[in-house]
């Protein structure tokens, strides 16, 4: 047994003592006892408990994967993930304004990804264990809106139905304005039976949509509402996590670009952001992906009272947009995945747009972005951190810059 002391936490939320030696489960300043296997700690012991140690709130913590840190105190995790954000700037010599983190309550998840698998009794449907992939039922999640914990047993039905003995179904629930979206890959291929006994599940759980696979049953057409307009993203496709994550990013969003005329929206989505702010600017919004972008033209082709919003479907890692597409926009916003976007940000810093609008999932992909615009002699006014993803390390954030024309 080895005795250790953790200095910090990591990024992947293991407690980090010297060696490095990474133990699970624990915070920063609390003394633990353990095995050591290789550069991990086991069979872990708490000797002295941290002050930000909390009895964690789902009763599922110790077994599911979902969560990370529902051992750490709100106000822990809140500075924890504002360090990331900072750690991240300075890593580059970025010093930033970082406001106080925007975290989405428990109980707020709108879509989430669930793992199904056939049993002897029937099925079972949840999430993965920690680093396992066996499923561990979930009926008392902390995360999820009630909505979805309420699909579960939807979800086993479909697995019973139409996952193979030993496979696993992956079935991705969607809360929309007008009843569930789902989304099932993984399973056996539809055949008439099937086909038939899907529909009636839709029927019983009055689905909205149910995609198996390529195949669409479609009940009534989900939507989300992004500002005036109703727009019914792809199955499968991506979506803002929980509606208050959503309403933040768009916030601090729509503030930066305020008084622009003319704004791009590059890595659009389906118009989270392009269509709150069609409201009061003309939009062009591009994005890689066709069936998102025709989602996002539909959208605002069936709403009223906004202004013009032209569509592109584009892949900006290849080909991004050039100085001279970019240069009649007087605001820009960026919301690129988890690589970032170094070469659409290498064609902003060619030129003189007076307001960008970072958005990232990545706070070090952001921060050699920003990096390379503070370069080009912008300034970054602040940054806003995001917390979809309660008692998880992931951390979103919306940052602000400038040029003084
Ligand atoms: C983090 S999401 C943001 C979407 C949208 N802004 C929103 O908030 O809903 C990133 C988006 O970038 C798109 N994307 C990924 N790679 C791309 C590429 N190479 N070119 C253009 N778009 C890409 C994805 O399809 C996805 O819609």
């Amino acid at each position: 047994m080895t005795q250790v002391t953790i200095d910090r936490l990591g990024y992947q939320g293991d407690g980090i003592a010297q060696g490095p030696l990474y133990v699970p489960g624990t915070l920063p300043g609390e003394t633990v006892t353990g095995t050591p296997d290789g550069q991990t700690l086991r069979d872990v012991r708490i000797d002295t408990p941290s002050s930000d140690r909390v009895k964690p709130p789902c009763v599922h913590a110790k077994s599911c994967g979902g969560c990370q840190l529902q051992h750490a105190s709100d106000g822990f995790l809140a500075d924890w993930k504002a360090g990331v954000v900072r750690n991240a700037l300075l890593a580059h010599g970025i010093e930033a304004e970082i406001r106080p983190i925007e975290t989405s309550p428990p109980l707020s998840r709108r879509r989430a990804s669930f793992s199904a698998r056939r049993t002897k009794k029937g099925a079972l449907a949840g999430f993965h264990m920690k680093a396992s992939d066996v499923v561990v039922s979930i009926p008392n999640c902390q995360l999820l809106h009630p909505d979805l914990t309420a699909a579960l047993p939807m979800v086993e039905q479909l697995a019973v139905l139409g996952s193979s003995r030993k496979g696993e179904l992956s079935v991705l629930v969607t809360k929309s304005e007008v009843g569930l979206d789902v989304a099932v890959t993984g399973g056996k291929p539809a055949d008439t039976a099937l086909r038939g006994a899907l529909a009636k599940i839709a029927d019983e759980h009055d689905l909205a949509r149910l995609c198996w696979d390529d195949e669409t049953l479609l009940r009534r057409r989900p939507y989300q509402i992004f500002g005036n307009a109703r727009v019914t993203p792809p199955a499968g496709s991506f979506l803002q996590a929980t509606a208050e994550g959503e309403a933040a990013l768009q916030r601090a969003v729509l503030s930066i670009v305020d008084g622009a005329t003319h704004v791009a929206d590059l890595f659009s989505g389906s118009g989270t952001f392009a269509l709150p702010i069609a409201r009061t600017a003309a939009v062009h919004a591009v994005e890689g992906e066709k069936a998102m972008i025709a989602a996002l033209n539909e959208g605002w082709r069936m709403a009223e009272g906004l202004r013009r919003v032209t569509c592109e479907a584009r892949d900006l890692f290849r080909n991004p947009l050039l100085p001279e597409e970019l240069k009649r926009f007087d605001a820009i916003v960026i919301d690129p995945p988890r690589a970032g976007a170094e070469a659409q940000v290498a064609e902003i810093a060619s030129i003189r747009t007076p307001k960008v609008a970072h958005v990232s999932c990545n706070p070090v992909t952001f921060a050699r972005d920003t990096a390379t615009l503070l370069a080009a002699g912008y300034r970054l006014d602040w940054v806003q951190p995001v917390d979809q993803f309660r008692w998880s390390t992931h951390v979103e954030l919306v940052a602000s810059l400038s040029l003084d024309i």
